[in-house]
């Protein structure tokens, strides 16, 4: 059965270029069996069994967070508030972490996820990545995956996040590179190479090993400190190199030439009060960008990828474009996949906007202006 959304204000996706969006004014969009079979503009709508009057609303397509850690026990308000005094961030944090996550119980970490796959759904993303990382043992990286397998393909085993309290650092990589590899399913592996987590040295021991088990590789890199793990990423053909808050002339250049994306946190520097990457110059000057939430319960708490592009522009230098771009055709880049977009045959994976135009995701900091989200066609959520 065909449904015709009508009477949008703008109907928005992302062009091919890097960073620009195309516009349908006063548009309507057909879809069909969960996918787009028509769209123009409303004047030229084809006659369709139902007919949604969106009544001047926008529709752009639903969010890619192709970065997230929805699996994990606790939470760490305190150090939160610790940080915003004065206290620095360090990846040491990750542990307190992994005692809660290795405490709780498979229940109470699935019930997490599920709150916060919903908070996702209203913040209008409709494909996301989860990883796991807080187990740091076989058992519970083995489980958390588990978990986020039931609410996503996009699956990243991220055993090496940081070394386990007493655990020996060589020790532990040669155990995350294999049997905690052997024991567990993913899509992608990933790696935390910074100061006071995995050496460069070691980061490309997980990875082979990750790809040698037929594992797609990402990373998690420049957070912290340069230490150049971006070489490497590019190297080893990695979908995305995720946080680059500190790169290099070099390590811009090597992206650029690269089909690795560069994804950006905007939620993590603002949790750690660190300097913002400059994502809109990245876009200049050719390096294909993303933006993602990075939810976690240590660096960035939070679920909005409105949040995220508001940040984005007011001071990473993103246009509002740019930003829209990134948090969608640039995510679903940095998973290789091929969502992120409205056009004919694409999945109807939308949100609409209770706003004339997409600025409005930046110019209404703050305000819940998602409406309604769809995933291939099925409403997963709407705003009360
Ligand atoms: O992406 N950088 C490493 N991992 C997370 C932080 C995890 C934590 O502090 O619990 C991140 O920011
Ligand atoms: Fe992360």
């Amino acid at each position: 059965m065909a449904t015709c959304y009508r009477n949008i204000a703008s109907l928005v996706s992302p062009a091919e270029a890097v960073g620009e969006l195309t516009v349908v004014t006063d548009a309507a969009m057909v879809v069909e069996n969960g996918q787009i079979s028509w769209l123009g503009k409303d004047i030229d709508r084809p006659s369709c069994e139902t007919e949604v009057d969106l009544t001047g609303q926008t529709v752009i397509p639903g969010f890619v967070d192709s970065h997230s850690h929805l699996v994990f026990g606790g939470e760490r308000s305190e150090e939160f508030a610790n940080r915003m005094t004065g206290k620095k961030y360090e990846a040491g944090g990750i542990n307190s972490t992994v005692t809660a996550t290795r405490k709780a119980t498979a229940d109470e970490l699935r019930k997490t996820t599920a709150k916060l796959v919903q908070e996702l759904y209203a913040s209008g993303i409709t494909t996301f990545e989860i990883k796991s990382g807080y187990g740091l043992d076989v058992e519970t990286e083995k489980l958390s995956l588990e978990i986020a397998a039931e609410f996503t393909d996009e699956v990243t085993f991220l055993g090496a996040h940081v070394v386990p309290k007493d655990s020996d650092p060589d020790e532990y990589t040669d155990l995350v590179a294999g049997k905690m590899l052997e024991s567990i399913t993913a899509k992608w592996v990933d790696v935390f190479c910074d100061k006071g987590a995995f050496s460069v040295t070691q980061a490309r021991k997980v990875l082979t090993a990750g790809i040698a088990a037929g594992l797609k590789p990402r990373m998690h890199a420049n957070q912290l400190s340069n230490i150049g793990a971006i070489a490497l990423a590019v190297e080893l053909d990695c979908a995305s190199v995720d946080h680059c808050t500190f790169l290099d002339d070099a390590d811009i250049e090597l992206l650029k030439n690269s089909n690795t994306v560069a994804t950006l946190l905007p939620g993590a520097e603002f949790s750690t009060r660190s300097p913002y990457p400059q994502g809109g110059e990245l876009m200049n000057k050719g390096v294909v960008v993303a933006l993602a939430t990075d939810c976690n319960p240590g660096s960035s708490f939070t679920t909005s990828m409105p949040f995220c592009i508001a940040v984005a522009v007011r001071d990473m230098g993103f246009s509002v474009d740019q930003a829209v771009w990134a948090a969608t055709k640039g995510g679903a880049m940095a998973l290789r996949g091929d969502q992120g977009v409205l056009e004919v045959g694409a999945w109807a994976d939308f949100v609409v906007l209770d706003a004339p135009n997409h600025i409005h995701l930046a110019y209404r900091p703050g305000v819940a202006i998602i409406s309604q989200s769809f995933l291939q066609g099925r409403k997963v959520y709407e705003r009360r």
